[in-house]
């Protein structure tokens, strides 16, 4: 017996990195998996007949949402879950940050989840699990603008939606990444990924392996009275408020 059996699960952002994790753990607990994407080689060589079916979305768009919602419609399954998962990095400090680059960064990571919400929390019965995919950025001051006022956001968006859902039996809970290995953080710069690995409690990155559990987890019954929390999964990364240097200086000492 899966965790999952049964569940029909939606995940975003699904071609590679954490979310084809996400795709393989979700679909190894029993659940039917629609992984979605913009990148549809990876994503189509994600399929698994009876188990997992790939289908193009691109998360800003609207059109696409009510498309996907009307095509699991025409499916006749209820969906039990769905995975904000799609994000992107967004750079450029304050100081330079372009207004493209900042809407795009909102328009993907914060607008993305709503629109998501939107779209499949109608097909949603009793039971229901949203899980959105914040990061340790939602939690501090990180250098990345946009990408840091996305994820706040995202943190606000998840209350609401918990708020709002709960008199359904539909749960939303946000966790947040640290530094993970994925394409992602391969483009990040080499000094940045140094220092953020050495902020880590546990001193190295995570797997997207070390992710998926969590997810798992929460879209689950396990996680029945869970809703509208935010889990950390960052190898302690923002657990020592910063005090982490201060033991490294002493230690060092
Ligand atoms: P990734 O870059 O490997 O995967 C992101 C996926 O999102 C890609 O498959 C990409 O094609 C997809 N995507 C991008 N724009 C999209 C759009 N408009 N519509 C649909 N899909 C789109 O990165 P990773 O690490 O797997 O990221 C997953 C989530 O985890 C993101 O929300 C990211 O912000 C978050 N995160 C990642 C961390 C890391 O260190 N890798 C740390 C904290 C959070």
């Amino acid at each position: 017996m899966g965790k999952l059996d049964g569940r029909t699960v939606v995940i975003t952002g699904a071609a590679r990195g954490q979310g084809a994790a996400e795709v393989a753990a979700v679909a190894a607990e029993g659940a039917y998996v629609v992984a979605t994407d913009v990148l549809d080689d990876e994503g189509a060589a994600l399929e698994r007949p009876g188990s997992v079916v790939y289908r193009h979305l691109d998360v800003t768009s609207e059109k696409e949402w009510a498309e996907l919602a009307e095509w699991l419609r025409d499916t006749g399954r209820p969906v039990h879950g769905l995975v904000n998962n799609a994000g992107i990095p967004m750079r450029p400090r304050l100081g330079s940050v372009g207004l493209a680059d900042w809407n795009r960064a909102l328009a993907v990571n914060l607008t993305g989840p709503m629109l998501g919400m939107q779209a499949v929390e109608p097909l949603m019965p009793s039971g229901g699990s949203i899980v959105n995919v914040g990061s340790i950025a939602a939690l501090t001051a990180h250098q990345a603008v946009a990408y840091t006022s996305s994820k706040w956001g995202l943190r606000g968006l998840t209350r609401v939606a918990a708020l709002e859902y709960g008199r359904r039996g539909i749960r939303v809970n946000i966790i947040h990444p640290g530094p993970i290995d994925t394409p992602l953080m391969t483009g990040a710069s080499p000094v940045f990924v140094a220092a953020s690995v050495a902020q880590t409690t546990l001193g190295r990155s995570g797997r997207p392996e070390e992710v998926a559990p969590l997810v798992t987890f929460l879209l689950s019954d396990e996680a029945a009275y869970i809703t509208g929390a935010e889990i950390a999964v960052d190898g302690g990364h923002t657990a020592h408020g910063g005090t982490k240097p201060i033991v490294d200086a002493i230690d060092a000492s």
